[in-house]
């Protein structure tokens, strides 16, 4: 007997922002401190990567893994006995990946009232995997206020951007004489 052809895959059904906006927090010590006694930027960049990973985590049901980062900005040192919140949502989503937004706070752990200050930010890639750590589809995401939408625009513009550089980097290889 022959089997059935299956249905045609549904396309994933869309997911507001708010679905899968995270924030990771932590206290830095003396363990993470670079040689002039400052935090290193590794350390926020592990702190970055952790929570944008959960919110694509989040926003694709399953697994995913970082592509690339690009646009990390250190605007402000870190001190030991900062109080560090790394807040992320996804700005965007095409078919397998999606460009996750971090914005990073730091506030004295000690001082009551004083307003956290924007120390750092960026944006990663990340694309979801199947078991096999193949690309698999992701849903649409659904902005819900003029900022979430402002941030799908500006998105929209770093991917192209990304996917020039490559496809020009890739070009420039093929003409470069060894
Ligand atoms: C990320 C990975 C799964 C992509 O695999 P691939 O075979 O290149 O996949 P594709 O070419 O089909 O691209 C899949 C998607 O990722 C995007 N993509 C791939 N590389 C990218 C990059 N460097 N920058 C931005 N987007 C990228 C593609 O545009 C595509 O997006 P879309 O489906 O939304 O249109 C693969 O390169 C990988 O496994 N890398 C290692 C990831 C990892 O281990 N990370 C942790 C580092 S310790």
């Amino acid at each position: 007997m022959t089997e059935a052809p299956l249905p045609p895959a549904e396309p994933p059904a869309g997911k507001p922002t708010s679905a899968a906006r995270s924030t990771l927090s932590r206290i830095m010590t003396v363990l993470d401190t670079n040689l002039l006694g400052t935090v290193h930027g590794g350390v926020v960049m592990k702190l970055v990567d952790d929570v944008a990973g959960v919110v694509a985590q989040r926003h694709s049901g399953g697994a995913a893994v970082t592509a690339s980062m690009d646009e990390m900005v250190f605007l402000q040192p870190v001190r030991v006995g900062d109080l560090v919140h790394a807040e992320a949502q996804v700005n965007w989503a095409g078919r397998t990946s999606m460009e996750v937004g971090v914005r990073v706070l730091a506030e004295p752990w000690n001082e009551a009232g004083v307003p956290p200050t924007r120390v750092a930010t960026a944006y990663l890639v990340f694309v979801a995997v199947d078991d096999e750590g193949r690309p698999r589809e992701v849903p649409p995401v659904l902005p819900e206020t003029a900022e979430d939408r402002r941030r799908v625009g500006e998105a929209e513009i770093r991917r192209a951007h990304r996917l020039a550089r490559r496809a020009a980097i890739l070009q420039s290889r093929k003409t470069a004489t060894p």
